[in-house]
């Protein structure tokens, strides 16, 4: 593990109110998928959830685990609107497993565990997660060559959790083309260093090529410009709550917030970042 949990409290232990006021009301953290383009956030995040579910080949008897589960949006989907009856998330958060225990929606389970030290009780039938991955690969390590070697270590022990034959629906945040611009590239150190430190997104082969030999990629498809209107999205809902945001939380909190946020809009614009999702089946 790369992150520690106390670099995971700093990205998501800010306040789970202050999150609430620009993330969808199940506030999914991670892109939601547009389809068309004309739809709401809300819509594009049901998407991404329904693809996943699809991905990972869940029906309703499936026994299925959310890896970073987050505040539980996808596991709230699996139960209320895929009838899963068994859904376990594990986050590094505390606050998000309080907050997932309070929603206290039947067939949800969460706990607090590194993904490195879980071992579950029964094989699962699907796994989902959803931009986890970035927190596995710190800059020095990639830095040092481990990247593949640390997403394979992921990949390896998720496979070793399910049953023969069974789906994992995974997304994750990419790295692209690096910006030439000094201002561009100290907007994206600021957030990896302050919103997100200990992370690192991967690049789309170090993730092809970890995934062998314990999973088969069954179907691939990016979705850079999700995410950037993801992105906006948040920004805008943030800015209509400026003035509560500096008087409940402080200045710095809206200032870094907005800074992160205007990097993400242009990150994905320029091609500097991408977002992937993979249908993988393990390999038996
Ligand atoms: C960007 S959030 C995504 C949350 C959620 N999947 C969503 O779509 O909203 C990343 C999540 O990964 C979790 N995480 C990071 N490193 C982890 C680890 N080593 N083991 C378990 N969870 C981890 C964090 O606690 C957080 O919940």
């Amino acid at each position: 593990m790369t992150s520690t949990q106390a670099e995971i409290e700093v990205s998501y232990d800010v306040s789970n109110d202050f999150f609430r006021l620009w993330l969808d009301e199940a506030m999914h953290y991670t892109s939601g998928s547009y389809l068309t383009g004309d739809e709401t956030l809300e819509q594009a995040q049901i998407q991404k959830a329904e693809i996943l579910a699809d991905y990972a080949e869940v029906t309703p008897e499936s026994f299925v685990l959310d890896i970073g589960c987050g505040w539980g949006s996808n596991l709230e989907f699996l139960a209320t609107r895929r009838g899963v009856k068994r859904a376990r998330g594990i986050t590094l958060s505390t606050e998000q497993c309080e907050w997932i225990h309070q929603r206290g929606v039947p067939g949800v389970e969460a706990v607090v565990c590194d993904y490195a030290k879980h071992e579950p009780e029964e094989p699962y039938d699907a796994l989902i997660s959803i931009e986890m991955i970035d927190h596995l690969c710190s800059p020095d390590q990639a830095t040092k060559g481990m990247a593949v070697e640390l997403y394979r270590a992921y990949f390896q022990k998720t496979a070793s959790w399910v049953k023969p034959g069974a789906c994992f629906g995974f997304q994750a945040i990419l790295r692209n083309r690096v910006p030439r611009s000094r201002k561009d590239l100290e907007d994206l150190a600021f957030t990896a260093d302050v919103i997100f430190p200990g992370g690192l997104n991967p690049r789309l082969e170090e993730l092809v090529q970890a995934v062998n030999p314990y999973w088969e990629v069954l179907e691939l498809r990016t979705q850079r410009t999700s995410y950037g209107k993801t992105t906006a999205e948040w920004l805008r809902r943030m800015r209509l709550h400026e003035a509560a945001i500096r008087e409940t939380f402080g200045d710095p909190i809206f200032d870094d917030y907005d800074r992160y946020l205007s990097t993400c809009v242009r990150a994905f614009e320029r091609h500097w970042s991408s977002d992937v999702q993979m249908k993988l089946r393990k390999i038996d």
